[in-house]
This record gives structure tokens, C-alpha cells and sequence, in this order.
């Protein structure tokens, strides 16, 4: 496989990952997907930073991204339910490192280098790869590029007000 094929594909097929984990900042979730609950260790589940309102969202957004991607390309229906693995897979990835978080005594918002910035690509990777064959050349292509493009655009929201934190 040559480079740009290499790099389009991978950006192609890892978008629905991207946008279901950028949009739950834009729901202004109130209902925490834990109910508030705490662990034994006295902190909390997953925290305030993972409503019902943002799995929504980013379910959404993500399976809405593969369905237009599916629509142009042809095989829409293929593609919304590999969106909708993405999206899942992403959000899920998302609550696992959040949990990690908190058991870590590390506070919701607080950054946590390279979990922050690679839970929700390999949720999303471990969810759809057992429908779509990714090649290991893109597999690793993604697991490089994601975290230095997440802390742009994490940065970009904190810029527009989206975020209280630039991680
Ligand atoms: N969000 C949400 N529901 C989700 C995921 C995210 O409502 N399932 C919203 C929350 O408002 C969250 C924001 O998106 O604060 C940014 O997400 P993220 O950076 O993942 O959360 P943090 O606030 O950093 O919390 P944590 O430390 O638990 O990752
Ligand atoms: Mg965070």
C-alpha cells in the first residue's frame, strides 16, 4: 500500500472515532452515565464528565459521519453500522479511561498524558476490528497520529470556550 493511500484510508475510516469523541463537549450532558455513584475507594464511578446526553451525542454524530461517508462511497448501510462500532467503541474507550482516571485519584478534566489522548482510538479500533480487516500499517498509522491531533483540537476547543481545559 503507498503512503496516500495509507494515510487517506486511515483518516477516512477512524473520522467516526474522531467525531463521536469531539461532540459529547457540545451536548452539555446533566445526567451522569454513573447516577453519581461512587466506588469504595470513595471516588466516583466515572464522574461528571460522562453524561447520557454526550453518549448520544457522539453516537449520533459518529454513525451520521459513516452514513454520508457510506452514501458517497456506496455500501451505506455497511458503513453506518462500522460508524456506529467506531462510535461505540470510541465512547466506550472513553468511559474505560475515565474509570482508570478516577482510580488513579485523578480528578474529571484532570489530564492523564497519553490515556487521554489514545482510550477512545483503541476502544474504537478493538470495536470494529472484527467486522473491517484493517491493514497493521494503518492500525499503527492511527495509533500515531491520533494523540498530536487530539491535543490540537482538544486546544482549538479550549480557544472557542467549547472546553474548560486545553487537554
Ligand atoms: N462528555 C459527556 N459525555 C461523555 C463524554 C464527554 O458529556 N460520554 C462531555 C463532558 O462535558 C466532558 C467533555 O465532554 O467534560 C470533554 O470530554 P473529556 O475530555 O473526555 O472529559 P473530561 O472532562 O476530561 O473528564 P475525564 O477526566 O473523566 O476524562
Ligand atoms: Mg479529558
Amino acid at each position: 500500500m503507498d503512503l496516500t493511500t495509507l494515510v487517506i484510508q486511515s483518516f477516512a475510516l477512524i473520522l467516526p472515532a474522531y467525531i463521536a469523541n469531539s461532540v459529547p463537549v457540545l451536548a452539555r450532558g446533566k445526567h451522569p452515565v454513573d447516577f453519581g455513584a461512587s466506588m469504595p475507594d470513595g471516588r466516583r464511578v466515572l464522574g461528571d464528565g460522562k453524561t447520557f446526553e454526550g453518549l448520544l451525542f457522539g453516537l449520533l454524530f459518529g454513525t451520521l459521519a459513516g452514513i454520508v461517508g457510506g452514501l458517497l462511497l456506496g455500501e451505506a448501510a455497511y458503513f453506518a453500522f462500522l460508524s456506529c462500532m467506531l462510535a461505540l467503541g470510541a465512547l466506550v474507550g472513553d468511559m474505560i479511561g475515565a474509570f482508570i482516571k478516577r482510580r488513579l485519584n485523578i480528578a474529571r478534566g484532570a489530564p492523564a498524558p497519553v490515556l487521554d489522548q489514545l482510550d477512545f482510538v483503541v476502544g474504537a479500533l478493538l470495536f470494529v476490528l472484527p467486522f473491517y480487516p484493517l491493514a497493521w500499517e494503518q492500525v499503527l498509522f492511527i495509533i500515531v497520529v491520533t494523540p498530536p491531533i487530539h491535543l490540537f483540537t482538544n486546544f482549538m476547543a479550549y480557544k472557542l470556550g467549547l472546553k474548560a481545559n486545553p487537554w
